[in-house]
């Protein structure tokens, strides 16, 4: 495919560095992509996230079909010019959204159909039509169209699930087309077990795509299950193609992702505690909200070269939280950003250097310390 390809540059025990070239710019591996659903990441200029370090973003088809509309973003000139984002973007394909926010939900062999969580009326998403949409928004990365079970769940439901996954990531393939410059991605399901998972990447593989993902974790069964299940689902998946673990997750999560051969990962986690007072340091958790920050006038963070460290005082970004004032969400959010994208670098660089083991090893340590 001309225009997208994976690039491997580096490689330390499982985890892998590199780089996915596309015509709107490199991304480089390992990769947070901070999330914009609704065509704007949350209290953050576009110029912003790209300043912390962010090479993609990802936007969702569920949201942005209801609210403006994938043909009114179409006939704007598409999602980066519509929201001034110039860089690659990855969507979301809309089923997993449905099943965790639409209202009544009906699902067949031919798609879903479900009503809107934001007034009702009601619509329908198949392999074909999500595919058409992330077509008008001009996603540079699309992902297949898929079913992702709640756990925990018997095997057979996950099994089921997964097969019809399977059938749609085949429509999904057809119906995306060939489109140069642009990359679709499959999604492996399976639940934790690893026979399913298994037949899922070789049905995967056998249809082709530019990427892989690994989809159906996260979803309520703990670091350690997902962890064991990260033991093996990655190893399963082509080692020549990227790698996305999605809607993951806490620090801690990512360097265990990364660890165990992944290679991209997007969460709401730091952009949305951003807003609700809860920052992420190198020693851990701080909620800004705290009383005891109030006379404090030290930075979140020290090391942190972000604008909310560098500028203001834990005593101030208390106040402002407090006071509900909006600059409250723009600096928690960007040092939240800042902090996810160092943790990226700081891990592409020890891999190619081969001291990943050193690197995590500090990273605990940081965090056992606490933050004093
Ligand atoms: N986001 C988090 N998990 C999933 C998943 O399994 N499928 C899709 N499409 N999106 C996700
Ligand atoms: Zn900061």
């Amino acid at each position: 495919m001309t225009g997208f390809s994976f690039e491997k540059l580096g490689q330390d025990g499982k985890a892998r560095t590199g780089v996915i070239h596309t015509p709107r710019g490199d991304i480089r591996t390992p990769a947070f992509m901070p999330v914009g659903t609704a065509a704007t990441v949350k209290a953050m200029m576009p110029e912003s996230v790209a300043a912390t370090g962010a090479d993609i973003l990802l936007g969702n088809t569920y949201h942005l079909m209801l609210r403006p509309t994938a043909e009114r973003i179409d006939a704007l000139g598409g999602l980066h010019r519509f929201m001034n984002w110039d860089k690659p973007i990855l969507t979301d394909s809309g089923g997993f959204q449905v099943m965790s926010l639409a209202g009544l939900r009906k699902l067949t062999e031919e798609g879903v159909t479900f009503k809107s969580h934001i007034d009702g009326s009601k619509h329908a998403l198949t392999p074909e039509r999500s595919m058409e949409i992330q077509r008008l928004l001009g996603s540079d990365i699309v992902m297949c169209f898929d079913e992702c079970p709640a756990l925990p769940a018997d095997k057979a439901r996950i099994a089921d699930s997964m097969r019809l996954s399977m059938r749609w990531a085949a429509r999904s393939r057809d119906a995306f087309g060939d489109r140069p410059g642009h990359a679709l991605f499959g999604i492996q399901q399976g639940g934790l077990e690893e026979d399913l998972r298994a037949e899922s990447a070789q049905a995967l593989t056998e249809i082709g795509f530019e990427g892989y993902a690994v989809g159906g974790l996260a979803v309520g069964e703990g670091q350690e299950a997902m962890f064991g299940c990260l033991d093996f689902a990655p190893d399963q998946l082509p080692a020549d193609k990227p790698r996305y673990l999605m809607g993951v997750g806490k620090p801690d999560d990512i360097v265990g992702a990364v660890a165990r051969g992944i290679d991209m990962m997007d969460c709401v986690l730091p952009s949305r505690s951003g807003r609700t007072g809860q920052v992420f340091t190198r020693h851990g958790v701080l909620n800004i909200k705290n009383a005891r920050h109030q006379d404090d006038p030290r930075p979140l963070d020290e090391a942190c070269g972000c604008p909310a460290c560098r500028g203001y005082s834990r005593a101030y970004l208390h106040h402002v939280f407090r006071s509900q004032e909006i600059i409250s969400s723009m600096l928690l959010t960007w040092h939240n950003l800042q902090y996810y994208q160092d943790i990226m670098s700081g891990m592409r660089a020890a891999i190619a250097a081969g001291g990943f083991e050193a690197w995590q090893a500090t990273f605990h340590a940081a965090r056992a310390q606490g933050d004093i």
